[in-house]
């Protein structure tokens, strides 16, 4: 499944050909959400077939990414006369090219559509790698498919107008694409000043970062084996996360997954043999950039139960985790013990200054 990416510095201009490329004449039509189509929309105009395109505004926020929204996305194409033949550009953070592929994937059987990520957690981790879907029945992700996009423009031309949070949020995942990575590429990630985000510096780490998801997802596009190491840092992090969903909070997932993989570390220390200086390092960039995680100890039965939960996990009984040795030396599918788990709990939540 291979993935055309680009990285470029005028998305406008990349846009342009990768339409060329398709043959597009016209018949274009842009999905967006509110806050893309006012701020980023005018970073990829200038071509006739994009001014010219029809554009489709749904609600921001992942609530948005329903069936209700994908129904609209589908009247629309209807009443405009898409056909196979059309292009759909997704433009949007991961809730957009999510649901906006998905509704490519299903309308017609399937047409061609260009992912175009505006929030660093898209680019590095949904528009890349063909999961899209929607949100079902109070379940994440539960109506999808694989359908990779025609091609996927990145760009950090987009970060000027991102909320620090989503930024955050995104460099979670960076994050964990370090970890898997190298002992270098962590080095690199780790070094990187949140509070300025100079953008040249974050196109690098962005270009690396993507290339570490793509890799993987080339080896294993189906999740067969190797691609659930990208589960790093997820199993704490959807228990932190369905946890403030509870309570009323959204926990952005990236900032969730921040959390996690300071657990993880911990488990992989206790486990694997992690470096602790490693561990540390790791836990004080959190610590130092990331707001402290909102759980303490009379939550750890209700995080435990979120994990028994886990669609990865055989058994309730075996929870399921990605761990590492060190950072690029990754071992999935290894089972922890709940009283292991709210060990790990612990020390990492004194590692955060919690
Ligand atoms: N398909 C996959 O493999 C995969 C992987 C990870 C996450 N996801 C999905 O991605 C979604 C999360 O993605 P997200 O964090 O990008 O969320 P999002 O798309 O909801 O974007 C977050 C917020 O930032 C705004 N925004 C985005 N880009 C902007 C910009 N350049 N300027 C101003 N505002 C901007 C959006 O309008 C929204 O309010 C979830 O639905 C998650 O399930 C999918
Ligand atoms: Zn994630």
């Amino acid at each position: 499944m291979a993935q055309k990416i680009i990285f470029t510095d005028t998305p406008a201009r990349a846009l342009t050909e990768q339409l060329d490329e398709l043959g597009c004449k016209g018949a274009l039509t842009i999905i967006t959400d509110s806050n893309t189509r006012r701020d980023c929309l005018p970073l990829i105009s200038g071509d006739s077939r994009i001014d010219g395109a029809g554009v489709i505004e749904l609600e921001p926020g992942d609530d948005n990414k329903s069936l209700t929204s994908l129904s609209e996305i589908w009247n629309y194409l209807c009443c405009h006369g898409a056909t196979r033949h059309s292009v759909i550009v997704n433009l949007g953070g991961g809730m957009i090219t999510d649901i906006g592929g998905f509704a490519a994937a299903t309308f017609k059987r399937g047409v061609r559509f260009i992912n175009v990520p505006t929030s660093l957690l898209a680019a590095i981790d949904a528009a890349v790698g063909g999961k899209t879907g929607i949100n079902f029945n109070g379940l994440k992700n539960e109506i999808g498919s694989f359908a990779p996009a025609c091609s996927v423009i990145v760009s950090s031309a987009f970060y000027g107008t991102l909320p620090r949070t989503e930024l955050l949020s995104g460099y979670g995942e960076v994050l964990k694409h370090a970890l898997l990575d190298s002992p270098e590429a962590l080095g690199q990630a780790l070094e990187f000043d949140l509070s300025e985000a100079d953008p040249a510096l974050l196109s690098g780490i962005l270009e690396n970062s993507v290339g570490v998801k793509r890799r993987i997802v080339a080896e294993d596009p189906f999740e067969h084996g190797l691609r659930r190491s990208l589960n790093l840092g997820h199993t704490a992090a959807h228990a932190f996360e369905s946890l403030a969903m509870e309570a009323g909070r959204t926990e952005p997932h990236g900032i969730a997954v921040a959390h996690g993989i300071v657990v993880d570390l911990v488990l992989s220390h206790l486990n694997l043999g992690f470096p602790s200086d490693t561990l540390q390092a790791v836990a004080s960039f959190v610590r130092e950039n990331y707001p402290a995680p909102a759980f303490d100890c009379k939550d750890y039965p209700r995080l435990i139960e979120f994990m028994q939960h886990d669609k990865k996990n055989t058994s309730p009984d075996a929870i399921n985790f990605t761990l590492l040795r060190k950072p690029g030396d990754v071992q999935t599918d290894c089972i922890v013990s709940p009283e292991q788990i709210k060990v790990a709990f612990d020390i990492a939540r004194d590692l955060l200054g919690v």
